[in-house]
């Protein structure tokens, strides 16, 4: 019986699936064979004389290779930073500053295409989230800190903020665009200078960055943009000429972070990990609700702090929910980042997929009940299918630890204080969602999830006025909004 339901929904939706390929052109998207090191206003060969390659996940093909800085070339970055600090950034208007701010949203709102196609090659995500999110998001960072620039006296009324000075400022690979302009937007806006460093497995966007702040005359070492891995963060993290760092990655390096600056006058500001909680009340719009799940989970390939890797479901629309969700999971294409059909793209390294496929293995020993589409996967490249789990329990380690990839475990729940608890039991505290027709159900649950953010009816939403950050192993600090100039100054 189940055997040839499951028959049906392949069918019906295998038609589904076949659309005529759409992709994007790749010609628009100018990458060159080698990148050096953004200094001083300046491409630089670096001291290490040394580079590594950057691939595409959906096919393994090498994209580009990028400098390795190691501590001298680090030195030079944060030497060139003080000086434009010193010399010139600290001393400029607000009105000034906003002017290059403005700049630089306005052109890569004019090279969006370009940012786009290069976003989801070097990372793997659907080439409609880098055109329609990722891109026209980080522009809008960039536009909303340009306007605070020279209003900072009505930011911080009655006080007069001051810059910190140098921000070293390390990404992640899951948004790195939107990252950088998350980063750079508010210490340019408030007089810090910046030296940034991208993830290993995702610097071209950056780079392209640093080609537009070079177009657009920003004063040379107010932002300096060097590439590599986790050798290079940790060197900037303990170079003595750093103010502040402002990190995004995971709990692991927010904590080494955390240790190697005790002690020091720098200031961190740290987005960790999560593991969000989507709860779906009996009373909710149900479609509305899948879809929200849908796109909590499975955006970007679930390689997403904030994504909603839990589901509560209330018991008496369990089955129904639980089914709708399987339904819809079957439509999902998954495949070519670059085709404008693509639901699912590619995981973002062959490390993170291995990292999703022990969890998935954890999950069937735990004793949880695995359901994957049966979408047909590319040969070449990194790719997991969109995976739920029922018969999961609260202390499963897929319900606890935080995978990023596209899978979800669903519980069920009864009462609203049960559903409180379970969602509150977390060593993270990043995000939540709440589907219900009740607008009181929502304020109850918003006052009692601790979590930075609790969408209602609506998932992963972003806005730059809106102040994003976490509770507990999820970090400390706000980014995005009014709080987040506020990392970025001291109050005098
Ligand atoms: P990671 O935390 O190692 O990498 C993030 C950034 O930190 C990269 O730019 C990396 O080069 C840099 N980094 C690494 N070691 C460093 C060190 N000792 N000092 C300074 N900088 C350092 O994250 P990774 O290894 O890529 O992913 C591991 C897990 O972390 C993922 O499976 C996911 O669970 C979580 N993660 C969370 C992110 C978030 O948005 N909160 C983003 C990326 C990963
Ligand atoms: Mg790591």
């Amino acid at each position: 019986m189940a055997s040839s339901k499951n028959n049906t929904i392949k069918l019906k939706f295998d038609s589904a699936r076949k659309y005529a390929p759409a992709p994007e052109s790749r010609s628009s998207a100018k990458i060159n064979a080698r990148y050096d090191l953004f200094i001083n206003g300046k491409f630089e060969k670096p001291v290490s004389k040394k580079y590594f390659g950057t691939i595409s996940p959906s096919s393994e093909e090498k994209l580009s290779e990028v400098a390795d800085a190691n501590a001298a070339d680090v030195d030079k970055a944060v030497k060139a930073a003080r000086q434009a600090y010193d010399r010139y950034w600290k001393k400029l208007s607000g009105a000034e500053r906003g002017k290059y701010i403005y700049r630089i949203a306005r052109m890569i709102q004019e090279r969006a295409r370009e940012l786009a196609i290069i976003e989801s090659l070097n990372g793997g995500k659907p080439i409609r989230e880098s055109r329609d999110f990722d891109v026209p998001t980080a522009a809008n960072h960039f536009f909303y800190y340009a306007g605070w620039a020279d209003k900072l006296e009505y930011a911080f009324p009655n006080r007069q903020a001051q810059p910190l000075g140098v921000a070293g400022q390390i990404i992640p690979w899951n948004f790195p665009l939107l990252m950088a302009a998350w980063k750079i937007a508010p210490a340019l806006a408030t007089g810090n200078t910046v030296v940034l460093k991208p993830a290993e497995t995702t610097p071209l966007t950056a780079l392209k960055l640093a080609e537009i702040i070079q177009e657009a005359d920003i004063p040379p070492g107010v932002v300096n943009i060097i590439t590599g891995a986790g050798a290079t963060g940790a060197a900037l993290v303990n170079h003595p000429g750093i103010d502040k760092i402002a990190f995004t990655g995971s709990t692991q390096v927010g904590k080494i972070i955390q240790n190697a600056i005790a002690g020091t006058s720098k200031k961190a500001t740290l987005e960790l990990g999560g593991k969000a909680a989507n709860i779906i009340f009996d009373d909710a719009p149900l479609d509305q609700a899948v879809e929200g799940v849908i796109n909590g989970i499975f955006f970007n390939q679930g390689h997403v702090c904030c994504a909603g890797s839990r589901l509560y479901v209330q018991e008496s629309v369990f089955k129904q929910v639980v089914q709708k969700l399987k339904d819809r999971l079957e439509t999902m294409i998954v495949g070519d980042p670059l085709d404008k059909n693509t639901d699912i793209g590619a995981i973002n390294s062959k490390e993170q997929l291995n990292t999703i496929n022990k969890y998935i293995k954890i999950g069937i020993k735990e004793g949880a009940e695995m359901y994957q589409s049966s979408a047909e996967l590319p040969h070449k490249g990194f790719w997991c299918r969109p995976t739920l789990f029922t018969n999961v329990a609260q202390s499963n380690r897929i319900a606890q630890e935080e995978i990023f990839g596209p899978v979800l475990a669903i519980q069920s729940f009864r009462t609203d204080d049960e559903v409180i608890e379970k969602a509150n039991n977390s060593p993270y505290g990043l995000s939540s969602g709440v589907w219900t027709d009740k607008g009181s159900k929502i304020f109850n649950l918003t006052t009692k999830l601790r979590s930075g953010v609790v969408w209602a009816n609506t998932f992963n939403k972003f806005d730059p006025t809106s102040p994003f950050g976490g509770y507990k192993e999820s970090g400390y600090g706000r980014e995005g909004g009014l709080h987040g100039l506020n990392a970025y100054v001291k109050l005098i």
